[in-house]
Parts: structure tokens; C-alpha cells; sequence
């Protein structure tokens, strides 16, 4: 059987070997040095001013939505535009916190929000949390670039797309905040785990205190300094006061001690997800039963998962059978339409129809791609693809 994941971490017997010893040493397992040291290299290889881990890619959403809320750039009842293609943990924080989603359909050769689906907005939203969608976006420059020009908030939820890079840039640099998933199977895994990244020094600091129970534990010494003065804090008070809403979504120093292991790995990993894709999508460019993905502007392509997308229903249930009479896993496209989820028809009604997500949503699955894909997994996957 191939499986979407194979195993929990890149190097698995060595990563555990010194995990082990690690946790048999360390002094402290609660978040310390190893998160900081992670967090530190995370945003040097992200080219972020900051990083701040946290304890999950969706509790990452849900601290970077709240902070913003706390800071007051986001209001309740707030329109927030979300990739209708998406995961439900990035939607849920939108309602969870009283802003409310606007589902945004995508293009069907990039999987991903572009401009001219933003131009079809005919009410105005103050956010867009987009989501880079299995290692691709969008001309997201264009994306940006519109944003800018009407005071739209652009945050990225990159948990699928660590390494990919457009015009030189990481995705998860375009917007003002992005978000990662550390999770087993992403590009990186601490097990459990998730980082939010900004170059906002006010917003890095409102992160922190929102990850860690609304206290300035975790702050600068010069922020606990001015935050204390300025809500009179004497010092016997303040190590339990509390500034703002906040949760409690801290990583421990068993996953901050991961990531330092698996950054090393970054490269490799980024390259060997690429190698695959470019296989794969080579196979699905000769295949007329298949739709095309258009990734040409993109410099490197970090894919996490390989989308299959079918140029109709009986197409569709023709691959399907053919991966799983052959074993191997597949799975919808991220959560498909996320519109047509129990939850979101449960808070939300009346929503606009996204055609092209529908289509993907029900033409489309998606199969392994992995570091660690064997060349003849390799090659019984592009035999799967092909047309014979
Ligand atoms: C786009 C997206 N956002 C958020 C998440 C949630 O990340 P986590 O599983 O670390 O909570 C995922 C998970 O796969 C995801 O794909």
C-alpha cells in the first residue's frame, strides 16, 4: 500500500534515536530554549522578521485571527474572505470568533484565488485569509496587489505550501501574516505543531501574549516593561495578569526540539516534493482525460499532496477505482467545497456558488507525494495517471 504519510518525521530511526535522549535529559519540557531556538532559525529560513510557535496550523489561525481582533484591525461581524478550497480550520476561526467568511471560488488551473476571482466581490471585505492550496497559488503578486489598492488585510494560511517560492519570494511572505502546520505529513512535522510569521513588531507581540493565556510571560523584557506600566502593574501582580482575550496554545520543548532536528531537512524535502510533481505533472499534461495545472510562475513548487482533477464524473470514478484497486490512498481535495460541510451550512446560509471549487470538489482527489516515495512508487503512480 502507498499511504499519503509514511512515516512521522524525515529520518525517522535518527530523529527518534535523539529524541529519546533528549526527553530522557532535558530539564524542562514545557516551552523553552528549543521553541525559541526553532522559532529563531523558522523565521531566518522563512525570511520573516518574526516567528512564533504555537501548538497546531489551526490554532495558529485561530491566535492570528484573535491577536488581530485584539489590536482592533479586525471588528466582529467583519467580512472575511476565505478560499472556499480550503481546510475547515481555517474557515472555523472566522465564525468561531464572530467575523463572517465570504467563500471565494478558484481557478481551476491553479487551485488557488486569483485577482480576477477577487474582482467578482460585490461587497466589500476587510480581510482575505487566503490559502496557498497544496503547494501553489495564484499570480498571489496580483492577489496582493489588489488587496493593497483597497485596504484589504492579506493573511496567508501557508500550512500546505511551506518552500514554495513566486518572484523570488516565499509564499507565506505576501501577506501581512502567515500561518504553518507542523503536523505528521506536512513538509516539516514536529509530530503536532505550528508557527505564525509577520515582519509587525505590534502584531508579533500581541501574538505571543495571545498564544500564551493573554500574560506577558513571553514577551521582551522592554514590551513587559511599557505593557506593566502602562496598566499600573505592580511586580507581585505580574506574573498572573492577564492583557487580552487569548488562549492557551503553546508548543512544548519535545516539538520545538523536533523542528531544530527537521529544519536541516527543509531543502531536501522541498526538492524532493518538487522532483515528484514535476513527474507527475509532465503525465497529466499528456493526459486528455486530465485538467492541466498551470504552475509556470512559480520558481519552485513544494508540493504537499498531488491533485488528480478529472474532466468528468465517469472519468473521476474510473481513476478513483484504478488507485484503489492498486492500494494506494487518496483522498478528496483538501475538504472540497468547504460550503457544502456540515458546519458551514449548519452557521452560514445563503452562500455564493462556487463553480469551479464544486467542480474539483466533485471531479478530483488527490495521491501521495512524499520525501520518502520510492522509485517504483514512483513509477506505479505516473502508471496510474497515464491514460492506459
Ligand atoms: C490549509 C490548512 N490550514 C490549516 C490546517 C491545520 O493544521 P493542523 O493540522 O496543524 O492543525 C491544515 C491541515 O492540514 C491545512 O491544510
Amino acid at each position: 500500500m502507498i499511504k499519503l504519510t509514511k512515516s512521522t518525521f524525515l529520518n525517522e530511526q535518527e530523529t527518534r534515536k535523539k529524541l529519546a535522549q533528549f526527553i530522557s535529559q532535558a530539564n524542562f519540557l514545557s516551552m523553552g530554549r528549543e521553541c525559541l531556538k526553532f522559532e529563531k532559525s523558522f523565521a531566518k529560513k522563512q525570511k520573516r522578521r518574526y516567528a512564533a510557535m504555537v501548538s497546531n496550523g489551526s490554532m495558529a489561525n485561530l491566535i492570528l485571527i484573535q491577536a488581530l481582533l485584539n489590536l482592533g484591525k479586525l471588528k466582529k461581524g467583519d467580512r472575511i474572505g476565505v478560499s472556499a478550497l480550503t481546510w475547515a480550520t481555517n474557515v472555523m476561526p472566522v465564525i468561531q470568533l464572530g467575523l463572517k467568511p465570504v467563500a471565494l471560488d478558484c481557478e481551476l488551473e491553479t487551485l488557488n484565488i486569483s485577482a480576477n476571482i477577487l474582482k467578482k466581490i460585490r461587497k466589500k471585505i476587510k480581510a482575505l485569509f487566503l490559502t496557498n492550496v497544496l503547494g501553489f497559488s495564484d499570480q498571489i503578486n496580483q492577489v496582493k496587489r489588489w488587496c493593497g489598492e483597497r485596504g484589504v488585510m492579506l493573511l496567508e494560511d501557508n500550512c500546505e505550501s511551506l518552500g514554495s517560492r513566486m518572484n523570488g519570494k516565499l509564499l507565506g511572505n505576501f501577506g501581512i501574516a502567515s500561518t504553518f502546520s507542523f503536523f505528521v505529513g506536512h513538509h516539516l512535522s514536529t509530530i503536532e505543531g505550528g508557527m505564525i510569521c509577520t515582519n509587525n513588531a505590534e502584531l508579533h507581540q500581541m501574538i505571543c501574549l495571545t498564544r500564551a493565556h493573554g500574560w506577558d510571560r513571553n514577551l521582551t523584557r522592554f514590551q513587559q516593561k511599557a505593557i506593566r506600566r502602562k496598566n499600573k502593574i505592580v511586580p507581585f501582580f505580574a506574573r498572573y495578569t492577564f492583557y487580552d482575550l487569548a488562549f492557551n496554545a503553546r508548543p512544548t520543548e519535545i516539538n520545538g526540539f523536533i523542528g531544530n532536528l527537521q529544519i536541516k531537512y527543509w531543502d531536501e524535502i522541498v526538492k524532493k516534493r518538487e522532483n515528484n510533481f514535476r513527474i507527475f505533472q509532465k503525465i497529466i499534461q499528456a493526459n486528455p482525460d486530465l485538467l492541466e495545472l498551470k504552475v509556470d510562475h512559480l520558481e519552485k513548487i513544494s508540493n504537499f499532496a498531488m491533485p488528480v482533477v478529472c474532466k468528468n464524473k465517469k472519468l473521476f470514478q474510473k481513476y478513483k477505482k484504478k488507485f484503489e484497486v492498486n492500494n494506494v490512498e487518496i483522498r478528496p481535495v483538501i475538504a472540497g467545497n468547504i460550503t457544502r460541510q456540515p458546519f458551514y451550512r449548519k452557521y452560514l446560509k445563503n452562500t455564493q456558488p462556487c463553480k469551479n471549487v464544486d467542480f474539483i470538489h466533485t471531479n478530483g482527489f488527490y495521491f501521495p507525494n512524499n520525501p520518502e516515495l520510492t522509485r517504483q512508487e514512483i513509477g506505479l503512480l505516473s502508471r496510474l495517471i497515464s491514460r492506459q
